[in-house]
């Protein structure tokens, strides 16, 4: 299998040399197969990084937004003649199942698709005046220089949801992908650079750990380098980096976690209801930021859900992410590590199924039908917990990985309430067949995204993706709404009538009768 070495690229340039020190990215699923060796940089370089792209910024947001978009359009169509070979890439280096990863490349095309004719859009408006001989109107101008921080379990397409509207708006960018997910992260960067025939420095993509980019991120924000922060990890990562956005006057793009609430109501279809938790819960091993955290069951279909739930989940195949499996490995043994701390935040008064075992599938704790070594790589039982409520760990934070909790409600406005207990509010759902129930659930739950009879994962790209209070800062991305991310509003008054026309006090009045009744 191919190796791939992945260093920092600036300015049309790779660094030379790794000052933040070289790691292995190692294929999740067979950990002896290194997928890249990684150069890291070092906070300068991402210093460096950002003045390459403030310095490509004029000249790029010079280019007509139509040509800008046919840029676009042929990343699109780059990428959709890779797709295969950038899944793959893909699940060997996370261990996304391979139609994960080839739905993962998708929604680079399908952004591509998107904003592609947005370049012979980017409308403003004409504006009425009030007053004659003058007009008025508004802009979208193009922030600056963005830096996109992202996570490595969307590799690829949740970094698109930045980088293509951004640089269809004209701006700049520094692409700050997961160190552990650098190959496939490489790899787009040469597809979207050679694809869209960039010139240098309007995308650049640097390699560093957290501390690193945080300390990197400050200083090029303390010297005007940065006009806006697009990040997607965790809520205390996210608090953090939007802090530091906002002491620099700016709102960050936040991506953050979520504690996705599935509620099955008394008049759901329950076999469909337990297909979309199935997929919610353990869907890449549960580590979406969409994926289901709670199932909050109506106490009278509780043991029915429960029970058929629990069946589909034992008999569910996990294993090797190349075979037809519901679900591979963890992306990286840091969330192994960190799954293993949220298993420990089960108690006493939880009950829990779903699979022959808890933690790490081995050995000598193995997984009924598992496919494939689970030695070679990091598998994780998923794990049902019945029995949650608020005040639990376990109910109140995100546990990203293959486990859902169960509990249960007896009035909708229960089910609202426990749906918006642990104060995330990314995505959610509701399984009914009552529209009234739908529509009340809409109105009451806090999250950003909602799922009528469909799971909380897998959002078409073209609606606003986004979440509310632990989930994020009110920021959308995806589809037009994505704009307002990467485009500041101008507006223009321009005064023909040759004498100074004073708004709100040379205003034509017309005067009403007032006292006129029929
Ligand atoms: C994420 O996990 O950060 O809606 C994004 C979904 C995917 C995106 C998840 N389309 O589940």
């Amino acid at each position: 299998m191919d190796q791939r070495t992945v260093s920092s690229v600036i300015g049309g340039r790779p660094v030379t040399g790794a000052p933040g020190g070289r790691i292995r990215s190692a294929n999740p699923a067979r950990l002896d197969e290194v997928v890249a060796d990684v150069a890291l940089a070092d906070a300068a370089t991402l210093v460096t990084a950002a003045r390459a792209a403030r310095d490509a910024q004029q000249a790029w947001a010079d280019v007509p937004a139509p040509v800008r978009g046919k840029a676009i359009a042929h990343i699109g169509r780059l990428v959709e003649d890779n797709k295969e070979a950038l899944a793959k890439l893909v699940t060997r280096e996370i261990g996304k199942p391979y139609p994960e990863a080839l739905g993962e490349v998708q929604e680079i095309i399908d952004t591509c698709d998107f904003f592609l004719g947005e370049g012979r859009r980017l409308y403003g408006q004409t504006v009425p005046s009030e007053m004659p001989d003058k007009q008025l109107f508004t802009f979208r101008n193009p922030v600056g220089t963005v830096a996109v921080i992202t996570a490595g379990n969307f590799p690829v397409a949740v970094p698109s949801w930045y980088i293509v509207p951004a640089l269809l708006c004209g701006n700049t960018v520094v692409w700050k992908p997961a160190e552990y997910s650098a190959a496939a992260a490489a790899a787009m960067y040469e597809l979207f650079v050679r694809g869209g025939g960039l010139p240098a420095g309007v995308f650049n993509v640097v390699y560093a750990d957290g501390p690193t980019t945080f300390a990197g991120l400050e200083q090029a924000l303390d010297t005007g380098l940065i006009d806006k922060v697009g990040f997607t990890g965790s809520s205390e990562v996210g608090a953090a980096i939007g802090g530091l956005a906002g002491r620099h006057l700016q709102s960050a793009c936040l991506e953050l976690g979520g504690k996705n609430p599935m509620v099955v109501t008394a008049n759901a279809d329950i076999d469909l209801a337990v297909e979309g938790a199935l997929f919610g819960g353990f869907g890449t091993a549960g580590q979406r930021c969409t994926s289901l955290g709670t199932v909050i069951c109506h106490e009278s279909v509780h043991d029915e859900f429960l029970t058929r739930f629990t069946e589909a989940t034992a008999a569910a195949p996990v294993g090797d992410p190349f075979a037809d499996v519901l679900y591979g490995p963890m992306i990286d043994i840091k969330f192994a590590e960190r799954f293993d701390q949220f298993l420990g935040w089960i108690g006493a008064h939880h009950k829990v199924m779903g699979s022959s075992g808890i933690g790490r599938i081995t050995a000598a704790n193995p997984r009924a039908g598992f496919v494939g070594d689970p030695e070679a790589g990091i598998f994780c039982h998923p794990t049902i917990v019945d029995g949650v409520r608020p005040g639990d760990k376990i109910f109140d934070r995100e546990t990203f990985g293959p486990l859902v909790g169960v509990t249960t409600y007896r009035t909708l406005d229960q089910a609202v309430e426990l749906a918006n207990a642990p104060g995330y509010g990314l995505s959610s759902s509701i399984y009914t067949n009552d529209a009234t129930e739908a529509f009340r659930f809409r109105r009451g739950v806090s999250a950003g995204m909602v799922s009528v009879n469909n799971s909380t994962s897998g959002a078409e790209a073209h609606l606003p993706f986004g979440g509310n209070g632990k989930s994020g800062n009110g920021s959308r991305q995806s589809g037009v709404w994505v704009l307002d991310q990467f485009t500041k509003w101008q507006a223009l008054n321009w005064d023909y009538s040759g004498r100074l026309q004073k708004a709100q006090m040379d205003v034509a009045e017309l005067t009403p009768d007032r006292d006129f009744r029929l």
